[in-house]
């Protein structure tokens, strides 16, 4: 029988050095897109596919996401007093009633696998999803609801994935897959250089995981750049059970850059219903001087 997931991972130890001097004291999951910091859109995503156990793998100086997610009963007193119902009912509602958020602390900075390894308490033999709230993903739905739908009729794990430029594969995740079977991959290599790439498919910070994963993680030891990969448990998972890449329908923004920061900055904030149309008409003029 195909188990529904309920559990979603949150890897959000890592220090986020390429946004220094904004990360010295506050974790990068917490600079905002518009009014809404990272994990929350993250946090958002994962409760639409279904997921109602929030596992956070944090580490030092990530206390901000803790307290986030938290209810600020004094934020919350003064928002009664002075009438700004709907600030309060918009910060009562980031975690909704039936989900819980479980904080589990990566001692070391090992790598993703690692991150993820950590989570097995919280998690025991089930399938979760892990998102990396770097990865912005805007779609309808989710980026992880797609993800569910495509586990809840096909089973197996998901791993989304989408096209890069051949130069860029370094910087990813990179899968073979056998197209005659629902993409199944049948490769994953951790950051190849382009002319050992098995294709230019990069995996995106977004995968359906089968409990079976926790134990490749613990055997695997090290792999690129000296960490715990997520990609090198995945790759021991192939032969025994199926990952299938999954090319989801949406635009991703990669946050952990400054270019792709700004990028999310932009669509977010044109969208936005309170900055939308005057934020267009700033855009333009900008532009056009
Ligand atoms: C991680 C994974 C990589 C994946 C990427 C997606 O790398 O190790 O396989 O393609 O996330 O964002 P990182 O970006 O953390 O270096």
């Amino acid at each position: 029988m195909i188990q529904k997931v309920r559990a979603a991972v949150f890897p959000v130890a890592g220090r986020g050095t390429r946004f220094l001097p904004a990360t010295k004291a506050s974790p990068k999951e917490m600079l905002p897109i518009v009014d809404k910091p990272l994990i929350q859109y993250a946090v958002e995503e994962a409760i639409a596919a279904g997921a109602t156990k929030l596992v956070f793998v944090t580490g030092a100086s990530k206390r901000a996401i803790e307290d986030h997610f938290d209810t600020d009963a004094e934020l919350e007193r003064a928002l009664t007093d002075s009438g700004k119902l709907d600030l309060l009912q918009t910060i009562q509602n980031i975690v909704p009633k039936g989900v819980s958020c479980i904080y589990i602390r990566q001692g070391k900075p090992l790598g993703l696998g690692h991150a993820v390894l950590c989570a097995r308490p919280a998690i025991g033999n089930e399938p979760f999803f892990v998102h990396l709230a770097d990865d912005l993903i805007a779609g309808s739905p989710g980026c992880l609801s797609q993800m569910a739908k495509e586990h809840a009729d096909h089973g197996g794990s998901v791993v989304a994935v989408e096209t890069v430029p051949s130069e860029n594969t370094s910087s990813y995740g990179i899968v073979a897959v056998d197209k005659s079977n629902r993409s199944r991959i049948t490769q994953i290599v951790e950051k190849p250089k382009p002319a050992d790439a098995p294709s230019n498919s990069a995996v995106v910070g977004r995968y359906l995981l089968s409990g079976d994963i926790f134990d490749k993680l613990e055997t695997i030891g090290e792999g690129a750049g000296g960490e715990i990969q997520l990609t090198d448990g995945i790759a021991a998972l192939l032969d025994e059970s199926p990952v299938y890449a999954y090319s989801f329908a949406g635009v991703r923004y990669d946050c952990g850059s400054k270019l792709g920061y700004l990028q999310a900055t932009v669509a977010f904030g044109l969208n936005h219903p309170d900055t939308g149309e005057r934020f267009r008409e700033h855009l333009k003029n900008v532009l056009s001087d």
